[in-house]
């Protein structure tokens, strides 16, 4: 089995990060969105990789590279129009050839391991299987009807959902039908050729079409909200690992990871899960935690942030409470001694905030 990554969008609703970055590569503890994908990959022992790319596609590439670095091998192809999700995969045709495929957007974060997916994809011998999540906002997602572990209906963003089963972006294909659909696609309502109309066009023509339900956490990564939960989720199978200096003069509970070169000084408390990477410097003053990451090169002083993910070299100080807030590379909260106040910020990179 091969698998087709696609990761392409624009990434509007992460504006203003997504101005400087592609979305795949925002981090969740400290890790990109897409590298949880292709270790899921090679761990399913599936390390033939196809990521189509478009916007943004230089760091991604620069990133993930030949795929050596993580086990796998990765091709790339430019989808050079984003005409939706079905024409991304048409993209791939030459390279997937003959062989069964999963596909999986590049934004999306799920435990479930891909193996027991596939598993259950040949076990039921359909041409076609779909991984479905129930969620709480079913409107924002493609919804399926399923009856007995068989899909009898999908429709996308549905104004009234009959069900709460989202399609959660992977797809598995066997034979060479769906090709044969793509090809035939008209343009949707919103004027892109799209992968639910080639599940819906599959049960058409009576062709069965597998549900996968997904077990565990899962989560698409496309807005700031859903990229702080999906950092929550991440976080909660953190383990304690400690490479930095830590002052006896600061507190350190729950789960907590550390990196080398990183100083925890006075009157700091962290309440784990916490993600600190290598060369920060945290203190004084503040209390971190719980559901924080924080990448490399941040200096936090004064500060106290919840449920908030601070990019590299990001700096704040300043005597506020931050929450559930995005800071991307570089950004800074500026120097002050404003009274204590509680803020949620969504920055892009070199952004700032300061009292003039
Ligand atoms: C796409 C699919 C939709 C699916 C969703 C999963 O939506 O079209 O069926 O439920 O991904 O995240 P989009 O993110 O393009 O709006």
């Amino acid at each position: 089995m091969k698998a087709v990554i696609l990761a392409a969008g624009f990434g509007t609703r992460m504006r203003p990060i997504t101005h400087t970055g592609p979305k795949q590569l925002l981090p969740l503890a400290n890790k990109p969105v897409i590298q949880y994908i292709v270790e899921k990959l090679r761990d399913a022992g599936i390390s033939e990789l196809c990521l189509i790319v478009g916007y943004m596609k230089a760091p991604l590439m620069e990133f993930l590279g030949d795929g050596s670095g993580f086990g796998v091998k990765i091709t790339y192809r430019d989808q050079l129009e984003r005409k939706g999700l079905a024409h991304a995969v048409s993209i791939a045709k030459e390279w997937v050839g003959d062989d069964s495929f999963i596909v999986l957007l590049g934004d999306i974060i799920f435990n479930m391991p891909i193996k027991d997916m596939v598993g259950q994809h040949e076990a039921s011998g359909a041409p076609c299987s779909v991984a479905l999540f129930p969620v709480n906002d079913p409107e924002k997602f493609g919804v399926a009807e399923v009856d007995d572990g068989t899909i009898l209906r999908v429709v996308e963003k549905p104004k009234e959902p009959k069900t709460n089963l989202a399609i959660a972006g992977i797809y598995f294909f066997s034979g060479p039908e769906v090709w044969d659909i793509i090809g035939k696609l008209k343009p949707s309502a919103r004027g892109e050729y799209e992968l639910t109309d080639t599940i819906e066009t599959f049960l058409k023509r009576k062709r069965p079409v597998n549900a996968v339900k997904l077990k565990g956490s899962w989560k698409d990564t496309g807005q700031p909200e859903d990229l702080l939960e999906g950092n929550r989720f991440i976080l909660n199978e953190l383990t304690t690992d400690i490479r930095g200096t830590v002052s006896e003069e600061a507190v350190v509970r729950g789960v907590v990871a550390i990196g080398k070169g990183s100083t925890i000084g006075k009157d700091v408390i962290i309440r784990g899960p916490v993600t600190i990477g290598e060369g920060c410097t945290i203190g004084p003053d503040c209390i971190i935690g719980p559901y924080v990451s924080i990448g490399n090169n941040v200096t936090v002083k004064n500060t106290s942030i919840e449920e908030s993910i601070m990019m590299d070299e990001c700096k704040i100080d300043y005597p506020i409470k931050l929450v559930n807030s995005i800071l991307g590379r570089a950004a800074s909260v500026g120097v002050g001694n404003l009274s204590s106040h509680t803020v949620e910020f969504v920055l892009g990179d070199h952004s700032f905030v300061r009292r003039s």
